[in-house]
């Protein structure tokens, strides 16, 4: 398709918007004898009132971390959506991935017009809002993907989702949060030592969510078996955002989805910066699993692509 064909598919998407709700018996007819969980958030009364019981670790549960959780929970403000998105009656949500297919589409000014716009990781805006656009209402990281100053490519009310990995992860923030002695240990890529998220916009994301993207999207084993040197695989931050949405929305686009056709390995992987497919290549991503479980949520129509994609 050309670009002049992607600029007539977002106009006529658009007010498809308006038709909201239709979609949502689709992702419905997805997620079939899943309920879907609109609590997206830990909370701190889980882990006091409700004894939040998990048999697993991190990524996939809290067991082991719950003390790092309660503490950096305390310090928070609240463990919810916004109350005027809380209460829509119908969720038009945008997942916007990082992925080289989004460059030049103009996609920028559909994009916000979504209730939700949900991005991922340090994915930069300024510069690049003719194809992504500059509304962020949530954005979920984890410390190896921060950037130290959230409001450069955020809105003053974005939401900083943590995505716990690993118990590191929770003690990164907790360390901010409390200005604790910064621990550097135990990180793949030093997270930063100073991070300006504001406290009143940060939220944990359940692990359920993680855990459910990887069995049920995914159909991934949650357990390495002990004593090999495999890598452990987990779902990246889009999929995982794209389940989340399929859990919290009743519409859902997405955009920047999908890796290059081509086997060149210096093929660039996202819209900014030099990364390649080079460096998907060990790494804790099965890309095939996730192509895969996209091309069935498409093929359902509980997911939307705003682009032509391969
Ligand atoms: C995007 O458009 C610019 C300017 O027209 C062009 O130089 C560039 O090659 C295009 N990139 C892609 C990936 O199409
Ligand atoms: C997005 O861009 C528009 C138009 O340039 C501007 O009016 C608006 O304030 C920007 N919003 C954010 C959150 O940067
Ligand atoms: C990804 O998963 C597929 C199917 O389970 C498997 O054949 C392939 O070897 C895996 N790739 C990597 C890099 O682990």
């Amino acid at each position: 398709m050309s670009l002049k064909n992607t600029k007539t598919w977002s106009r006529v998407l658009v007010p498809v918007l308006l038709l909201c709700c239709v979609s949502y018996y689709y992702s419905h007819f997805f997620l079939q004898s899943v309920s879907r969980n609109a609590q997206l958030f830990l909370k701190l009364e889980d882990f006091f009132w409700r004894r939040y019981l998990s048999t697993s670790a991190l990524p996939y549960g809290v067991k082991g971390s719950e003390l790092f959780l309660m503490k950096a929970l305390a310090a928070m403000a609240s463990y919810d959506m916004p109350e005027t998105i809380k209460h829509l009656p119908c969720k038009t949500c945008m997942v916007v991935g990082n992925g080289f297919a989004i460059k030049n589409t103009s996609l920028g000014s559909a994009i916000n017009k979504y209730d939700i716009v949900i991005r991922l990781n340090d994915a930069p805006v300024r510069g690049y809002e003719d194809d992504v656009g500059n509304k962020t209402t949530m954005r979920l990281f984890y410390p190896e993907s921060a950037s130290y100053n959230p409001s450069i490519h955020n809105d003053p009310d974005t939401l900083m989702v943590l995505v716990p990995f690993k118990q590191q992860d929770v003690r990164w923030l907790k360390e901010i949060l409390y200005n604790e002695k910064r621990i550097r240990k135990g990180f793949w890529k030093p997270p930063p030592e100073i991070w300006l998220g504001k406290t009143s916009h940060i939220r944990i994301l359940d692990p359920y969510f993680l855990q459910q993207t990887a069995s049920r999207l995914l159909r991934l084993p949650l357990n390495t078996p002990p004593k090999t040197n495999q890598i452990p695989t987990h779902p990246t931050t889009g999929i995982l955002a794209i389940y989340v949405a399929l859990n919290y929305c009743d519409v859902i686009h997405i955009a920047g989805f999908g890796y290059p056709e081509s086997e060149d390995l210096k093929h660039p992987i996202h819209y900014y910066g030099y990364d390649t497919m080079k460096s998907m290549k060990n790494s804790y991503h099965n890309l095939s699993h996730e192509v895969k479980a996209l091309k069935r949520l498409e093929d359902s129509g509980a997911v939307v692509y705003l682009h032509p994609h391969s």
